[in-house]
């Protein structure tokens, strides 16, 4: 039989625990990627490492600074002398995460990658699924993901503790993301949650196991199947884009959500009691931001800025049409063409900020 290489497809063991009980089950001799800050917020993650005595230690500073090649270098670098049985542990959001999904890729051929997600947004998403990238900078522009591989964790490590120094908006950006997964794959769950928020923990644990559900099906997005899980990204990103960043990644899928249940009615998709359940429900639990902040972003943008922001996302054709995620009913999404005309009709009512 062939044995299965570090990083092929699995479902990722999940352990929960504090970050210094699971740190002893560390293989001596691994090679630790940590986070600057969360190394500074969290003073006792360091020693309880080099209690495993590591091979090596390497902080990175998080945000998209950590995707480049520079820090995949010096991950690779502190790395070179690792034995093909060695593991990559990633400690850190999903910049950190995508950047040594990249390195544990590469190292040996692939070495085996083990990930503790440090932000809710990277415990909810990017710490599963297999997907690493970096970024580049192609004739002076940064272009987000454009190398990148799969490789997948054999475990994450989920300590709950970790999240305690997150911001509102960072726990915001996180519980939208879970909400997307729930609000589009399953309606029981969903009825739950808009009966009753779930606690944190809660909720990291349904959103992976939606999201390995998805990525079980298609481990290397053969078929396309994971693209449901891009509901609310198409004008999440856009948004994204218009804000120059400013607003975060969460919530610009979740007010990206509230366009794609628009588009959804307009084409007698989503029926009007869905949208209105989901947008409630959006507004109750993750606290999805308001109406009238898509409409100050939009103001800023003129449509034809937009198809070119969206052909870019290679989420438009160059006329302007769409394939977009819309929700048939509660749990339950597709994936559906929209043409120009359809999704530029409703831009007079989100530049006011109405519901159309
Ligand atoms: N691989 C995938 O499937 C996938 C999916 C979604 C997103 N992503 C990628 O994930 C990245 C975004 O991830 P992110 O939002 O976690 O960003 P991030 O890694 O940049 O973290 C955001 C900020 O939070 C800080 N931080 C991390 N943990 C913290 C903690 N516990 N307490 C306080 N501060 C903390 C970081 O230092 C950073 O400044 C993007 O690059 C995106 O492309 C990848
Ligand atoms: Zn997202």
């Amino acid at each position: 039989m062939i044995q299965l290489p570090p990083g092929a497809y699995r479902p990722a063991t999940d352990r929960w625990g504090s970050f210094k009980r699971l740190s002893a089950s560390l293989p001596e001799g691994s090679l630790a990627v940590v986070d600057r800050r969360v190394a500074r917020l969290h003073p006792t993650l360091i020693p309880a490492l080099k209690a495993r005595k590591p091979r090596a230690v390497v902080q990175l500073t998080g945000g998209e600074v950590a995707k480049t090649f520079e820090s995949l270098e010096q991950v690779l670098a502190a790395g070179l002398s690792m034995p093909r049985s060695g593991t990559l542990l990633a400690v850190g959001g999903g910049t950190v995460g995508d950047v040594c999904t990249v390195a544990a890729h590469l190292l040996k051929r692939g070495v085996r990658l083990v990930q503790v997600p440090t932000t809710l947004l990277a415990a909810v998403d990017s710490s599963l699924g297999g997907k690493g990238a970096v970024d580049m900078t192609v004739r002076g522009q940064v272009v987000k993901n454009p190398v990148g591989v799969f490789h997948y964790a054999e475990e994450a490590w989920l300590c709950p503790e970790l999240y305690a120094s997150l911001s509102e908006t960072q726990l915001r950006e996180g519980a939208l993301e879970a909400w997307k997964m729930v609000a589009s794959l399953d309606a029981e769950l969903f009825r739950a949650y808009a009966r009753r928020a779930p606690s944190l923990e809660r909720m990291v644990k349904d959103a992976r196991r939606l999201k390995e559900s998805v990525c079980a099906k298609d481990p290397y997005e053969h078929e396309g199947l994971r693209r449901v899980l891009n509901f609310g990204h198409t004008f999440g990103h856009v948004l994204e884009s218009v804000s120059r960043f400013e607003l975060s990644h969460g919530d610009a899928v979740g007010l990206g959500m509230l366009c794609a249940l628009d588009v959804g009615r307009a084409l007698g998709i989503t029926p009007d009691d869905v949208a209105w359940r989901v947008e409630d429900a959006l507004h109750q639990g993750p606290g999805v931001l308001g109406r009238e902040r898509t409409a100050e972003l939009f103001a800023r943008a003129k449509i034809k800025d937009v198809v070119a922001l969206l052909a870019a996302d290679k989420k438009a054709g160059s006329a302007g049409e769409l394939r977009m995620v819309l929700l048939t009913d509660l749990g339950t999404a597709v994936v559906r063409d929209v043409s120009a005309d359809q999704w530029q009709a409703l831009w007079p009512t989100w530049t006011r900020g109405e519901r159309p």
